[in-house]
């Protein structure tokens, strides 16, 4: 029997709450497929930070390294610094894991409005290739003269060639396996004519490799734009660390909800862990409500499944999760409903 070890980081707000029950799913959903988990679940959050004074222990980035995979619900509190949870756990974890691919499938489900008119299931289904180790996310940049008139703050954006070409390259392998086989490099390259220029040549480069698919470029305020006038457009995109992490917002609601947006952050080497995690984050609005979605972190554990080899049971997930949608109810209130995650959860396993 095929087994698994997990670690398990809940986080803050509704982290904890939708982790628990995705949870409760893929138990299932593995002990069908005869493969079994272990869960370590690890108290890592910013509420934690709080009271201990610490994000990660000293051995915690050897401890996760012992895993299969990392399955994370969201961090950030109101009364932490978000500096704590995002530069202490989750880019530091991004980047020494090297997760370079952030997977985020866009799909409008039957049984769910677009906030769009006339939008049929299944006429936008986009997956984003998010660039996740670099771009405008590394840390490089200073303060000068904190507190004066003269204050200067720089933020370095850090494009490689190795990086843009790795996750452009991903991205093709992905879309040559899909039935239009198309993929749109979203950059700002009119404006930011260092990095993203060097992106649009990479872009170039990689797209002459892969002759059978349809390559083009957007500039990412034409791509806004075109998510919203005509999402049914895309097949694949390719997107910059924080470009990426916008249009993914963007095409969450436009296919209904964020409660219903899944993320890989994948390393393809797998010579460390990659990690599973719904778009959304701690929710503080919601939290301790009992009222969150809990389908995006669901489906961030079918992600998880297929990229431990569990095929099948990945696919059931998802049939179940499209079935409980496809019924009409029931439905957590960001999809129109009244009922409470737990609620989902039960009427997940019994389509399971
Ligand atoms: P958010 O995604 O937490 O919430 C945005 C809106 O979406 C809120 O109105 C919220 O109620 C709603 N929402 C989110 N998830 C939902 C769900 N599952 N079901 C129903 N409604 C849902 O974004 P935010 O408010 O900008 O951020 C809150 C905190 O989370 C911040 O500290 C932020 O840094 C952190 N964050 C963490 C991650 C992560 O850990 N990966 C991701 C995004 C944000
Ligand atoms: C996400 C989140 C993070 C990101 C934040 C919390 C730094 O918004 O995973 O989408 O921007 O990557
Ligand atoms: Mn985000």
């Amino acid at each position: 029997m095929p087994s698994f070890k997990i670690a398990v980081i809940g986080g803050d707000g509704i982290g904890p709450e939708v982790i628990d029950q995705a949870v409760r799913v893929l138990e299932v959903a593995t002990s069908k497929a005869n493969a079994s988990f272990t869960w370590n679940k690890l108290p890592w959050s910013a509420i934690n930070y709080e009271k201990t004074g610490v994000m990660v222990p000293d051995d915690g980035w050897d401890l996760l390294k012992k895993h299969d995979a990392i399955f994370l619900g969201a961090v950030g509190h109101p009364s932490v610094s978000d500096h704590i949870p995002v530069h202490g756990l989750l880019l530091p974890m991004r980047r020494m894991f090297d997760q370079y691919v952030n997977l985020r499938p866009s799909y409008l489900y039957a049984g769910v409005d677009s906030p769009l008119r006339d939008k049929a299931p299944g006429s936008i289904d986009i997956l984003f290739f998010r660039e996740n180790t670099e771009g405008e996310y590394a840390p490089i940049g200073g303060r000068l003269y904190t507190g004066f008139p003269e204050e200067i703050a720089i933020q370095t954006n850090t494009f490689t060639r190795k990086g843009c070409e790795r996750i452009i390259r991903a991205a093709f392998n992905a879309a040559r396996n899909r039935p239009r086989k198309k993929v749109t490099s979203i950059t700002k390259s009119n404006a930011q004519t260092f990095g993203m220029v060097l992106w649009d040549e990479c872009f170039k480069r990689v797209a002459s490799e892969f002759k059978d698919v349809n390559a083009s470029s957007l500039l990412v305020d034409a791509a806004a734009m075109d998510l919203v006038r005509k999402p049914e457009h895309f097949d694949v995109i390719v997107a910059s660390n924080l470009f990426g992490d916008i249009l993914t917002d963007l095409a969450a609601i436009v296919t209904g909800t964020i409660g219903l947006a899944s993320s890989g952050n994948i390393n393809p080497d797998r010579t460390f862990p990659s990690m599973f995690e719904p778009v959304h984050g701690s929710a503080p609005d919601i939290a301790g409500k009992g009222m969150a979605n809990p389908m995006a972190a669901v489906l961030s554990g079918a992600l998880m499944l297929e990229h431990l080899g569990l095929k099948d049971a990945a696919n059931n997930v998802n049939q179940a999760v499209a079935k409980v949608l496809k019924a009409g109810a029931p439905r957590t209130p960001d999809l129109g409903g009244k009922a409470s995650t737990k609620e989902i959860t039960d009427a997940i396993l019994a389509a399971l």
